[in-house]
């Protein structure tokens, strides 16, 4: 656990893990995530690619999670969103970019899908986390089975209302989602979870300090053999 006095040192810290592991393996297989955390830390990798620190040209990417029914051109999608804020900006390979879809005719096979495509990149290297207030991580709400896989998911009414904030007044909000499930996050070789602000801390503590329990799906990093959680003074306020 590493506590940092602002969101900005969380980011820059964050950020300095992938930019060494990129240096280590330049074919990296990331998993990422969204969520207003990580938007500075993907700032910080745009800034070391532009500088030719980096290079994502050998790069994999797999995202957590995704909203069901809404397809990648959805301002309010994840693929939308990692367009924006990482991959346009990059020496990526977009091909080489993964996000659950959203718009599959058959999420339930594409969920085995996905998973099929995380092991034919060879797993995940170091996976990329935030958390939500109730503990979930990718969307894992609350009660997620701590060995599940990929699969939809239905959203809890707390995370539907946290999320709000991005949705137009009256704009269709999806209730379900697909998103990697916590034996699918236990199985990447590393992980990194980011936490900034007040509203974290309640989650934080029952994370580091609470019983290992599916009703904090974040306290299965317990069981992480390198699990890195970098967060603020804010967050941290309750340990
Ligand atoms: C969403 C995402 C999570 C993310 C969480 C927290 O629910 N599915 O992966 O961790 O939001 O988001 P924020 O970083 O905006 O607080």
């Amino acid at each position: 656990i590493v506590i940092l006095k602002d969101s900005a040192s969380v980011a820059e810290y964050g950020a300095n893990i992938f930019i060494k592991q990129l240096q280590k393996k330049a074919d990296s297989v990331l998993g990422l995530a969204t969520g207003s955390t990580p938007v500075s830390l993907y700032q910080g990798l745009i800034a070391a690619n532009k500088a030719k620190q980096i290079s994502f040209n050998q790069v994999t990417t797999f995202n957590l999670d995704e909203y069901l029914g809404l397809e990648g051109t959805h301002p309010q999608s994840y693929r939308y969103f990692m367009n924006e804020q990482l991959f346009d900006h990059v020496d990526i390979d977009k091909a080489q970019t993964f996000v659950p879809p959203g718009d599959a005719e058959n999420p339930i096979a594409a969920c085995q899908g996905y998973e099929d495509q995380i092991k034919a990149a060879g797993g995940i290297d170091i996976q990329l986390l935030g958390i939500g207030r109730n503990g979930h991580i990718g969307f894992n709400e609350p009660s997620s089975g701590l060995m599940s896989r990929t699969r939809v998911k239905t959203l809890t009414k707390a995370t539907i209302d946290d999320n709000a904030r991005f949705f137009e007044a009256g704009e269709y909000q999806p209730h379900l989602s697909i998103t990697m499930g916590i034996g699918t996050i236990l199985d990447a070789k590393k992980v990194v979870l980011l936490a900034t602000g007040e509203a974290k801390a309640d989650a934080i503590k029952a994370t580091v300090e609470g019983a290992l329990t599916a009703a904090c799906p974040a306290s299965a990093l317990q069981l992480h053999q390198d699990a890195v959680l970098v967060i603020d003074e804010a967050a941290a306020s309750k340990l």
